[in-house]
């Protein structure tokens, strides 16, 4: 049975990595949750006070991460790629609120995301790859044999981040959820480099009103379907 390259893009807080992680279990897949690339960038940026250098000096930062490196290291355990920053596991720092609301900055830069991509596309897919983000299936794999955009309305999205958060123990208000991840919307689709769209190969899925098994049973017959060609 061939392994393919699933590619699943969409809107903020639609449920990209949770399905994506349970996908590639099922399939036995790695998982790989391109945001969190993102996420480690800007956590290392406001970690280090280098905002300045965001707006006045980019060749200055990337100067900096390089010295700083930001790896993909492969849980046998989960079958999950988590991330290191100078060798020290960042997975639970990455959804902080003050992360959450810097990282579409950043993600605008062409720069970092010239050399985010192409660690993203060194990655071994031979063994078939879920990878979720905002342009995967435009940009790091066009080749993908499986494209997914999902949506859903931004309430819907904005209740479900502010739940899990809150069962994370992270204390947040609602609305600053809600006005975070519409203006992560906003940003990401209308960046120049890379914005967040719809490719006219991809499966447009809105799971406003859809279980997360609903979504797995669907998405595992388009799986199939091209696993078997
Ligand atoms: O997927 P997640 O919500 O964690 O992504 C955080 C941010 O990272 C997005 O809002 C977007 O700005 C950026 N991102 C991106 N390209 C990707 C993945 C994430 O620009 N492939």
């Amino acid at each position: 049975m061939k392994k393919i390259t699933i590619a699943i893009d969409g809107h903020a807080s639609t449920g990209k990595s949770s399905l994506a992680k349970k996908i590639a279990k099922k399939f036995d897949y790695i998982h790989v949750n391109s945001g969190s690339m993102y996420r480690a960038v800007t956590y290392f940026i406001l970690k280090n006070d280098l905002q300045n250098l965001v707006e006045s000096d980019v060749n200055e930062l990337i100067k900096k991460l390089q010295n700083n490196p930001i790896e993909f290291k492969f849980d046998n355990n989960s079958n999950i790629y988590e991330i290191y920053l100078n060798k020290v596991n960042i997975e639970k720092k990455l959804n902080d609120l003050k992360v959450s609301d810097y990282v579409s900055k950043v993600a605008a830069i062409p720069e970092i995301r010239k050399e985010l991509v192409k660690i993203q596309r060194e990655i071994d897919r031979s063994n078939g790859i879920v990878m979720d983000g905002r342009d995967i299936g435009s940009i790091v794999f066009p080749d993908a044999e499986l494209k997914l955009f999902l949506t859903a309305s931004a309430k819907v999205r904005a209740k479900r981040r502010y739940s899990e958060m809150i069962n994370a123990g992270v204390n947040v208000n609602y609305s600053d959820v809600l006005e975070n991840l519409k203006k992560r919307d906003t940003l990401d689709s209308t960046r120049k480099d890379s914005p967040l769209i719809i490719v006219k190969d991809a499966i447009l899925i809105d799971n406003s009103n859809l279980t997360i098994d609903n979504q797995i049973q669907y998405i595992s017959k388009l799986i199939r379907s091209k696993q078997n060609i």
